[in-house]
């Protein structure tokens, strides 16, 4: 039996393997058999929404941290503690959506150019928008995610996949609305001091 040179071993032994590559091992779009007691075409069609609201709810994240940092005028200190927070809970949903299409046997949406691909979200301006439109832009972009989360949860119901169901309810619906809340309360013209 051959024996391994001294100064080959020990380059295996420490030396990373750097530079590897590798075929892809599974598609996107495509989901694998896992035992969880749902067809394969009730995760397919999971995957498909959840990936579609991974991805809308990456663009209103990174809106989110845009406005932050973009922000100005006399609520500056407030809206920009606000969008922050609520950038927050949303890099939260965007973990739990990620890690459900796995759990499901899919392909989780990652990268930012395959996610400006297929979201629903419209483009901001690079530049800076007036306060309230960048308000007003984020209210929209959730409410196209709330309105695909109630349609999606419904068919998830009727397709036997509840854990998607509660997910998407208890999760993006209801953190969606609560942040949309909060929010669209910055749209009211009250007046300050006097009535
Ligand atoms: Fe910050």
């Amino acid at each position: 039996m051959p024996t391994k040179s001294p100064a080959k071993s020990a380059t295996r032994g420490s030396q990373p393997m750097l530079h590897q590559k590798g075929m892809q091992i599974q598609e996107f779009g495509t989901v694998r058999q896992l035992p969880v007691g749902l067809s394969h075409d009730a995760r397919m069609y999971s995957c498909e929404r959840l990936n579609q609201c991974l991805a809308d709810s990456q663009i209103l994240y990174s809106l989110y941290k845009k406005h932050h940092w973009l922000m100005r005028g006399p609520t500056f200190y407030q809206l920009h503690l606000l969008l922050d927070k609520h950038a927050g809970e949303q890099l939260e949903l965007i973990d739990t959506i990620a890690e459900r299409v796995q759990t499901l046997g899919g392909v989780a949406i990652g990268d930012p150019r395959h996610v400006a691909e297929i979201t629903v979200i419209p483009r901001p301006p690079d530049g800076v928008e007036e306060v309230p439109a960048m308000i007003s832009r984020l209210l929209e972009a959730h409410e196209a995610i709330l309105i695909a989360a109630h349609d999606a949860a419904k068919r998830a119901d009727e397709m036997g996949d509840d854990g998607t169901n509660d997910l998407l309810v208890s999760d993006v619906i209801r953190t969606g609305e609560l942040q949309a809340w909060f929010l669209a309360e910055h749209l009211v013209d009250t007046p300050l001091v006097e009535s």
